[in-house]
């Protein structure tokens, strides 16, 4: 087995702390703990360091339940990250003949999981067209068969932005059920929807679906790695086997502040403060892109805090990130990324005097690359 580089974590991971302008993160800008807590609530000091029930506990996963109709809470694994969660599922499927399909762009986690692994990939991909980006549903039809076990989508979507309609979410299930393929949806922007109009979920759409989402991006709480997964109570059950050999369970202190940043009032005004902050944001990028318009173009994102720009520069993604960060102490995320060379992903969840500088830093970039031509 060879692992695949998870390209895109891998620059993260590498760079993410050591820049000035940090403009590859797909999340708002994160809370503080005493953001969650109320004044005088001392209960955190007091929470007891050993294993918590380590699928989750029953008061998360409740809260979690809570988000997905007629669900319970063994229906929920709560993990390390949705990553984890995206980990534990794809795992259980990684047969050497299983044959796996993936929308891309995606989160390249599944994509890099099943080279790994050796399982059989396919793709279909989201197309941009007239404005909006479309799964091409031709392709997924043709992609499927009979030895299709798992169908992987991110709705909505890392890095456009895009949110599929509902037409397409009902014929990628009824593909699914056809062959009796099992759905993985990465819901994890869900909730970072500019319009305020929540992506509808697979969850209740097809039985055989694997949803997993958490409070990373949404809820601007990467550094609590708190995710989870909602599937059949079998399904769960089986998985939580699998993140045994992972990490066990979640942080007892992560579980406390989840089960804070999941009490209604505190999910509404989270959910608010994001919304709000990518409002103001997002202006400012199409401003900027606009400004851009001989060499940028781009589909405005209905969800998440990530611009997915066209260029026409002559110079490859990579090397124009790797520039960036060089000359620029800016990260930005490449298009090759994601497969796709001549794109950018710009991070737009930060306060936005930080963004408008991050941004006129990529101008001097530019301005380089403009005069050199
Ligand atoms: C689409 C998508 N899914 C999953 C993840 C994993 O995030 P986390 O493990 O912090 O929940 C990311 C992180 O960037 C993402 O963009």
């Amino acid at each position: 087995m060879k692992l695949r580089l998870f390209e895109m974590e891998r620059w993260q991971s590498t760079w993410e702390n050591e820049v000035e302008y940090n403009l590859s993160e797909s999340g708002v800008h994160p809370l503080h703990v005493a953001e969650l807590l109320e004044s005088g609530d001392n209960e955190l000091l007091n929470q007891l360091l050993g294993y918590t029930q380590t699928n989750g506990t029953t008061e998360l996963r409740k809260a979690i339940a809570g988000m997905y109709p007629n669900s319970q809470p063994d229906n929920i694994l709560v993990t390390n990250g949705s990553s984890e969660a995206i980990f534990v599922s794809t795992w259980s499927f990684l047969e050497p003949n299983a044959e796996i399909i993936i929308l891309l762009p995606n989160y390249m986690q599944v994509w890099g999981l099943t080279k790994t692994f050796g399982a059989r990939l396919k793709t279909f991909k989201l197309q941009e067209k007239e404005g909006e980006w479309l799964p091409d549903l031709r392709g997924l039809r043709k992609a499927f068969s009979k030895k299709t076990k798992l169908i992987a989508i991110c709705n909505p979507n890392n890095p456009t932005g895009a949110v599929l309609h509902d037409d397409a979410v009902e014929e990628i299930c009824a593909l699914a059920k056809k062959v009796n393929a099992w759905i993985l949806s990465d819901e994890v922007y869900q909730g970072a929807e500019l319009d305020g109009k929540t992506t509808g979920s697979v969850w209740g759409r097809y039985e055989k679906t694997i949803i997993t989402n958490g409070l990373s991006k949404a809820y601007g709480l990467p550094g609590l790695r708190i995710g989870w997964l909602v599937t059949t109570s079998e399904l769960a059950k089986k998985l939580w086997a699998y993140h045994d050999y992972t990490s066990i369970g979640p942080s007892a202190l992560s579980d406390y502040l989840a089960r804070k940043a999941l009490q209604p009032d505190m999910h509404n005004k989270i959910l608010e403060r994001t919304r709000a902050q990518l409002r103001t944001n997002l202006p400012i990028v199409k401003e900027w892109v606009d400004r851009h318009r001989e060499n940028f173009s781009f589909v405005p994102p209905r969800a998440g805090a990530i611009a997915y720009i066209k260029y026409n520069l002559r110079i490859n993604s990579t090397t124009l990130a790797q520039r960036l960060m060089k000359e620029k102490s800016t990260l930005i995320v490449p298009g090759d990324h994601f497969g796709m060379d001549g794109y950018m992903r710009i991070g737009y969840g930060p306060p936005k005097e930080y963004l408008t500088a991050g941004l006129n830093r990529v101008d001097e970039m530019i301005r380089q690359l403009e005069t050199k031509h």
